[in-house]
């Protein structure tokens, strides 16, 4: 496993082959990590400067959102230059010594891409709406024409992620052409227009993306929406079931992963996508270093998530069924069994996470307050026994929760989208909220000003900064310090978990001499034989008492 020494930080490149398999990786979200300049938004240089808080807590590399020129209407995930850094970010040059102190500290680093989209903005798509219907700057994007008398509906019935129409006209685009009678297709927010893969020039173009940041120096690239590049050839209508949503994009659909596995998903998972993640494959190949690349594929089954880590495709996918389950033994058994039975014909070690940007943090998730921390910190225990990668969502180490960010302050186009719609969605603002470091009031050390950043952080976060939690032996933050540390000895075990069958409401299960259990029940229950060397909360003699986990030896 790799794994840092404090003292001895090894050298990206001395740390053996495929270290990512076992890998904790952080996820930064740069909006929102530190402030460097003062304005109220994270920024790179904000990111180097606090990396040393990265590699005492013990991981291995942080993957960072993007940090690409971008209007920022999804936050950066609406690029208009894969090649530059947004302004409100910094500059290619403080990307680089963001990289240069990253590998510094031991700390490997994984960029964001996103090939799905671009931004409106974006000069390809600037140059499609200035060309003609049919001609080959239309053609690098999906444009077609409308149904119905004069073209007025959109193509086909699909929805957008975000909400309403995945289709807008041309003609309604502030740089469109009044008259032009085309529709353009946008799975997520009419600013981030769909690429067509199934033209040649999309591809070549994203091959040059890739080498340019590996020639970087980068470590690898968390890709998104990696299911969706291709499309159904026909863009026929999808056959739509009651309550369905636009997307599988950020774990919102209601239905879960075995009732999708049922859905009709014409613009989702489509096999023409691995031919283009084996040409990257290859690409990342010829680079030293093993650089990797992990999937962001909301896949609708344990299944369809293995086919994106064959051999010659992804090193790594996410595993959002492990995030998806509800707090319930016999959930997370199911999850980690079909996680390894379906992962062991490809070869592939697991992913597990359960808190990023796009979802509500899990503290939250599990019922909030103590009791939601106490199942949080057990979660997140047992996760981190698991043989595999590990993603951890910045703020969860202090314990953060979802803030009810106040609808004046929102921007998450999901809820822009359907604010004033039968079905408004909050959106998830909520788990963006800048990182607390140190003080006692707003911006609480994320900048060097005074008051509120970007969006508005809740009186009350005084005890939970790094800075508070860093000198109490009891913190959330001190807790993942020691779980991390812990988890570099399990670095010997076997990669083979055995779950035992769920009886009442406990997971057990065992990989080498090392037992975990976790109570979801809500009566304590007795501890088997072992000896405890990890708890994620008070003990009770022989006894696991509910919402705790444990890890015994011996
Ligand atoms: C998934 C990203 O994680 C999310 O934040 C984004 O809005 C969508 N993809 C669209 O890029």
């Amino acid at each position: 496993m790799a794994g840092n020494d404090a003292t001895n930080p090894p050298t990206p490149d001395s740390t053996g082959t495929e270290w990512w398999r076992h890998a904790v990786i952080y996820q930064v979200y740069p909006r929102s990590w530190a402030d460097a300049n003062g304005d109220g938004v994270g920024d790179l240089p904000g990111i180097t400067a606090h990396l040393e808080h990265l590699r005492d807590l013990g991981v291995d590399a942080l993957w960072i959102s993007p940090f690409y020129r971008s209007p920022q209407n999804d936050h950066g995930y609406d690029v208009s230059d894969y090649q530059d850094i947004d302004p409100l970010f910094g500059t290619l040059e403080d990307a680089d010594a963001l990289v240069a102190r990253a590998h510094e500290l031991g700390l490997r680093l994984i960029v964001d891409l996103v090939p799905n989209h671009s931004s409106d903005q974006h000069a390809w798509f600037q140059a499609a709406l200035a060309s003609k219907p049919g001609s080959p700057e239309r053609a690098r994007y999906l444009f077609r024409d409308g149904k119905g008398p004069d073209g007025l509906e959109p193509p086909n019935n699909w929805q957008s992620v975000f909400g309403g129409s995945a289709w807008d006209r041309v003609a309604e685009h502030p740089d469109g052409d009044p008259d032009d009678p085309q529709w353009f297709l946008h799975l997520f927010d009419s600013s981030q227009p769909d690429f067509d893969w199934r033209n040649p020039e999309v591809g070549d173009m994203f091959e040059g993306v890739l080498r340019f940041w590996l020639d970087r120096g980068v470590d690898g690239f968390r890709v998104d929406v990696a299911h969706g590049l291709f499309k159904e050839e026909s863009l026929r209508d999808q056959v739509r079931v009651e309550g369905q949503k636009g997307g599988a994009s950020t774990g919102e659909d209601p239905h879960s992963m075995v009732e999708r596995a049922e859905l009709d998903e014409p613009m989702w998972d489509q096999p023409e996508v691995h031919e283009v993640y084996r040409r990257w494959h290859q690409v990342l190949a010829e680079y030293p270093g093993d650089r990797m690349m992990v999937a962001e594929a909301w896949t609708s089954s344990a299944e369809s998530m293995a086919r994106f880590v064959r051999p010659d495709e992804y090193q790594q996918t996410f595993n959002f069924a492990w995030l998806l389950a509800s707090w319930s033994a016999s959930d997370f058994a199911d999850v980690v069994q079909h996680t390894f039975d379906a992962l062991e014909p490809v070869g592939a070690t697991p992913t597990w996470v359960l808190s990023n940007h796009d979802v509500i943090r899990h503290v939250t998730r599990y019922g909030g307050g103590t009791l939601g921390l106490a199942r949080a910190r057990a979660a997140t225990m047992t996760m981190l026994a698991l043989p595999g990668s590990a993603y951890l969502y910045q703020g969860e180490e202090l314990g953060l929760e979802q803030v009810d960010v106040a609808p004046e302050h929102r921007t998450d186009p999901n809820w822009l989208r359907t604010k004033d719609t039968d079905e408004p969605e909050i959106g998830r603002d909520g788990c963006r909220v800048p990182m607390p470091w140190s003080g006692t009031s707003a911006p609480y050390g994320f900048g060097p000003g005074e008051g509120q950043p970007w969006l508005p952080q809740p009186s009350g976060w005084g005890s939970l900064t790094v800075a508070a939690q860093e000198t109490d032996p009891e913190s959330t933050l001190a807790f993942y310090r020691s779980v991390l540390t812990a988890r570099r000895g399990l670095a010997g075990l076997t990669d083979s978990v055995k779950v035992t069958p769920v009886t009442g409401d406990v997971l057990t299960f065992t990989r080498g001499d090392l037992t975990v259990v976790l109570n979801c029940g809500s009566e304590p229950v007795e501890l088997p034989a072992g000896e405890v060397v990890l708890a994620s909360g008070p003990v009770d003699g022989p006894h696991l008492p509910a919402d705790t986990a444990v890890w015994l030896r011996g």
